[in-house]
């Protein structure tokens, strides 16, 4: 089997779902490895919007997708999801799979985040951290465990109850080992691994506490489907071309001017599809990508949206921090540090030129080229592709 992950290297909402659905055009199995419904990927195709949450995105084109056992699953969201999934691709219930390994979000998790409000971190509240809680604390539910054992749910919401009940009538023959699965299937099928969240949500190299509570980067891709790090043949970073986040925490490069910021939100439709917060935004830092590079070691990286940088002026990017009067050149490991650190900025010269018709790489402006190549330089790695709008097909390959 040949698996592709595909990782996002900012706080998520790098425009990964897109890039996601992109690349699927040419694979067998699309696969979600950690997470559950707190990411939110948007896909774009023939002027279609929709909006994945459990299903991995890339499912409108590959012919099978995979729920691994690193993900938390909200069975009511993911019975929506398949409803609306199922009236725009043939036989999609014979098509998902989902690991019996996989942790089940109980209506007790989702009850206490949305009590005790963690409004430091600003989570999604979707009961993810408590799910993932309980699976460290060995207590948590499994797929396996609703689908076989006679679980006591007479206490639990009506809804809760309904949602398992047709989960176990629709879906236990989807319910499989993802490992042996994939095992089991011809050595020249490919598989492509989607990594919701990003490098800095990563509960141990994100910046903690604000983080999500499971491994985003690209090693955790393959503990949370059941393959061998040997198994993943390539790797893609996919950064925004400029930075956005939503939920708490540090936030270096963040854009204060009213009218670059107004710039950037309206032109990037900024606006999470799950929380329907608006993303703040700022200027892209390097100094995390360095670290997102070294993280996850990528055969390339993939810039989005740099149509929304069109017209903006002068562009600013982070190349290194400054701390306490000293120059640095890596993220911090405390969060009191990553709070003090002002970020060092190179300016490149902007472009004006409206590029979201533009398909090769010679018919880019010379200055967004500049842009690309300082980055590609930075990084030392082959920039791959950039996204020009939100549509699928928006995509110049360099
Ligand atoms: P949780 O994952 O709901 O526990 O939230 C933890 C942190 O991760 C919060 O700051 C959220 O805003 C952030 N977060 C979780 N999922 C996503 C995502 O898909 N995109 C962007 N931020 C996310
Ligand atoms: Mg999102």
């Amino acid at each position: 089997m040949y698996a592709i992950a595909i990782i996002g290297a900012q706080w998520g909402d790098e425009g990964k779902g897109k890039i996601v659905s992109l690349f699927s055009q040419n694979v067998d199995i699309v696969g979600r490895f950690q997470g559950g419904p707190n990411a939110g990927h948007t896909v774009r195709i023939n002027n279609e919007t929709h909006l994945f949450r459990i299903i991995p995105s890339g499912f409108l084109h590959a012919r099978d997708a995979i729920i691994g056992n690193g993900v938390v699953i909200n069975l009511e969201i993911f019975l929506e999801e398949m409803h609306y999934l199922s009236s725009l691709k043939k036989d999609a219930v014979k098509h998902i799979w989902i690991s019996d390994r996989a942790h089940v979000i109980l209506p007790e998790h989702i009850a206490q985040e949305q009590h005790r409000i963690n409004k430091k971190i600003g989570t999604t509240k979707m009961g993810v951290g408590p799910a993932y809680t309980s699976k460290i604390a060995r207590s948590g539910i499994r797929i396996a465990d609703i689908i076989s054992k006679k679980i006591q749910l007479n206490t639990s919401p009506k809804k809760f109850q309904s949602a398992v009940a047709i989960f176990k009538k629709v879906y236990t023959k989807q319910c499989i080992d993802s490992s042996l699965f994939l095992s089991q299937q011809a050595k020249t099928k490919t598989l492509l691994l989607e990594g919701a969240q990003g490098t800095f949500l990563d509960i141990d190299y994100g910046h903690y506490p604000y983080v999500t509570s499971s491994n985003t980067t690209a090693g955790a891709a393959c503990v949370g489907i059941g393959i061998s790090p040997k198994d993943l043949k390539k790797i893609y970073l996919v950064s925004c071309s400029y930075q956005t986040k939503v939920g708490g925490g540090p936030f270096p490069t963040k854009i204060e001017d009213p009218i670059v910021i107004k710039h950037i939100q309206k032109n990037g439709d900024e606006i999470d599809g799950v929380t329907n917060l608006l993303r703040d935004c700022g200027w892209l830092d390097l100094v995390m990508l360095r670290q997102a590079v070294r993280l996850n070691a990528p055969d390339g990286i993939i810039l989005t949206k740099l149509d929304v940088l069109s017209g903006i002026g002068d562009i600013k990017i982070c190349i290194n921090y400054l701390l306490k009067g000293k120059i640095i050149t890596v993220v911090p490991s405390t969060i009191d540090s990553v709070e003090e650190v002002k970020p060092v900025y190179k300016t490149i010269p902007g472009w004006s030129e409206d590029i979201q018709y533009v398909r090769n790489k010679t018919d880019l402006p010379k200055n967004l080229l500049r842009y690309v190549l300082y980055i590609q330089k930075v990084l030392q790695i082959p920039v791959y592709g950039i996204s020009v709008g939100p549509e699928e097909s928006q995509f110049v390959y360099l």
